[in-house]
Order: C-alpha cells, then structure tokens, then sequence
C-alpha cells in the first residue's frame, strides 16, 4: 500500500532487478525479461538507488552479483518471472483469452509476449501515480504494444476487483490468468480476500497466479525489516502489518479462492475451488524458517 501517493518504487526495484538479471551472461539462469532494460532508465535507477541494485548498473557483472543483497533480489525474480512467464504460456494455450496483472508496475509483459497475446485482452491494475508514469515510459521506450491493454487505475485496498474488472470491461465469463506478483505483501487483508473472492468466481478455467508471503515470514520482517524490505518503508511502502496466509483463515470464514485440502503446490490435485472453477496457484515468496505448515493448517475442503 503506498503511505505518500506516489510513484511504486518497490516496482522500479522489482523491474531493475530483472532488467540487471536479463544481463547474465549464462543464458541458463538468464532473467528473460529483456525489456525491462529499456524500460529502467538512469532516471529511474536513480530513484532506487538506495538499494544496491539501483548502484549496480554501472559495476561490472560478476563484481555486482558477488553482493548478496544484488545477487539474492536477482535471482528472486529470476524464479519469479520464469515461472510466471511459463504458466502464462500455459493458460493462453488453454484458452484463457483475458490476462489481468494486479499491481502490474513495469510488468512489460504485454510487449514481451505480444505474439502469444494476439487476441487476448490485458487488463493492467495499479495505482494511478504509478500507472501514469508506467505508460509515458512505455511511450518512450517500447511503443504501443500489439496486444490491447486496459489501464485499469485502482486501489485494491479500498475497491473490490471485481468492481474494478466491471468498470474496465473485462468479461467475468470468459477464462482469465489472473498476475498478483509481488503485490499481496502491500494489500491489506480485507482488500486480498476480496480479490481472491472475486477471481473464485470468475469463469471456469481460470487460474491465478499468486505470490505472498505467509504471516511467520511477514511476521520476521516487520520485527526486523531488512534489505528492500526496508527501503519500502523509506519509500512509504511499507508491508501489510496484518500479514496473511491464503491456506489458513479465521473459523467460520469461507475464502472460496483458497486452494483445497490436498491439493499440490500449484493446486492441479485439488478438484477446482470457487463458483468459477477458477484456480489459484502459489508461489511463496519466502517461509520464515521456524515456520512449518502441518497438515491441520491446510484449507478443509469448502
Ligand atoms: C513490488 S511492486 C511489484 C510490481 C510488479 N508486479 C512486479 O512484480 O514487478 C508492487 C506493485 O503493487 C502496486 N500496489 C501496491 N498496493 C496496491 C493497491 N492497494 N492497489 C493497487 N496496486 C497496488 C504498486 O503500485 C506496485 O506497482
């Protein structure tokens, strides 16, 4: 949740880190957002330069990377965009014909995969000041994208996504893959479980993909906040203090999103959950290490 209503920082970061990672020579752990290069200029690696990452583009490679805190944000969004980039392939080749990127920042993914988006409608969700700024990047750097994207302006702590997805017109019966990428930590709980409401009842053959943090992890790191962690809080960007957790909830308290009991880490052994039969999958960014789900804390079938 931005504090200042300004531009998302935390997504220059995001998008700087993989644009430093779309510089590995080793083409195997290579990040392959090549765009994100272009899209992060000087201008706006000055404004992360706080976080070592923002300094790095001017070191050598190897010399950067030998830094934990460059190497270890790189290669969390190496994992990160290529199992997103993989899933969103899948989904596209089974018929989703709507892509929604929640908190999109400088996701440059309706250019890069323009090819694959021929025909799908993208809607791209974040909060104003950084979706202005967004699209006069995307102007100068890239051009228009051949896929049509929506600009949806919205703040997913005070409006429901559904609301949001409506007044852009994009269209609950038809399947969509649904982006929440680095997003989740920033979103109150309310404003999650709304989200997560409202994709559990979307068309049938949906699928969310949905990285968090759960609350041990969130937990640690409001105690002691640490790397770009900490320059959020400069920045006004602080994580959630509520924290939360899609496998567990309060007795009572239906989250008909949440993947079921069993099912595997991206859900497929699960029978589909929600009115929609829309599916979440998750990618957990990071579990404190004294935390352990047991099965008690998984979801019970809803
Ligand atoms: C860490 S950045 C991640 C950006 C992008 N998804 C990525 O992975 O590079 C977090 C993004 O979430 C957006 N965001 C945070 N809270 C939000 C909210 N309540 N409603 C809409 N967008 C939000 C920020 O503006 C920012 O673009």
């Amino acid at each position: 949740m931005h504090t200042n209503g300004l531009l998302s920082r935390t997504a220059i970061l995001t998008a700087a880190a993989r644009a430093l990672g779309s510089r590995e020579p080793d083409v195997s752990v290579r990040n392959p957002d090549w765009l994100a290069d272009r899209l992060i200029g000087e201008a706006e690696r000055a404004l992360v330069a706080d976080h070592p990452i923002g300094r790095a583009f001017g070191r050598d490679f190897q010399d950067a990377m030998a830094d934990p805190e460059i190497f270890g944000f790189t290669w969390l969004m190496l994992v990160r965009t290529r199992c997103i980039d993989e899933y969103l392939r899948r989904a596209i080749g089974n018929g989703a014909t709507q892509l929604v990127i929640l908190g999109a920042g400088f996701d440059a993914r309706a250019h890069r995969f323009h090819d694959v988006l021929k025909g799908v409608t993208v809607c791209e969700i974040d909060h104003p000041a950084t979706q202005v700024y967004k699209r006069r990047r995307i102007d100068e750097a890239l051009g228009p994208s051949a896929a049509a994207v929506i600009y949806a302006p919205a703040d997913l702590a005070r409006e429901g996504l559904s609301d949001v997805l409506r007044r852009a017109g994009v269209d609950a019966s038809r399947p969509t893959y649904f982006i929440c990428e680095g997003v989740s930590m920033y979103v109150p709980e309310t404003g999650m479980k709304q989200t997560l409401q409202a994709v559990a009842g979307w068309a049938r053959g949906s699928v969310m993909m949905l990285e968090y943090f759960n609350r041990g992890g969130l937990d640690v790191l409001m105690k002691y906040p640490s790397g770009m962690v900490k320059n959020a809080i400069d920045w006004g960007e602080p994580f959630d203090a509520g924290g939360w957790h899609p496998l567990r909830r309060a007795p009572g308290e239906s989250v008909s999103a949440a993947p079921r009991r069993g099912a595997g880490v991206d859900g497929r052994r699960g029978p589909p959950a929600g009115r929609g039969g829309s599916r979440v999958i998750r990618l957990l960014a990071r579990r404190a290490p004294r935390e352990r789900l047991n099965d008690a804390q998984w979801e019970p079938p809803c």
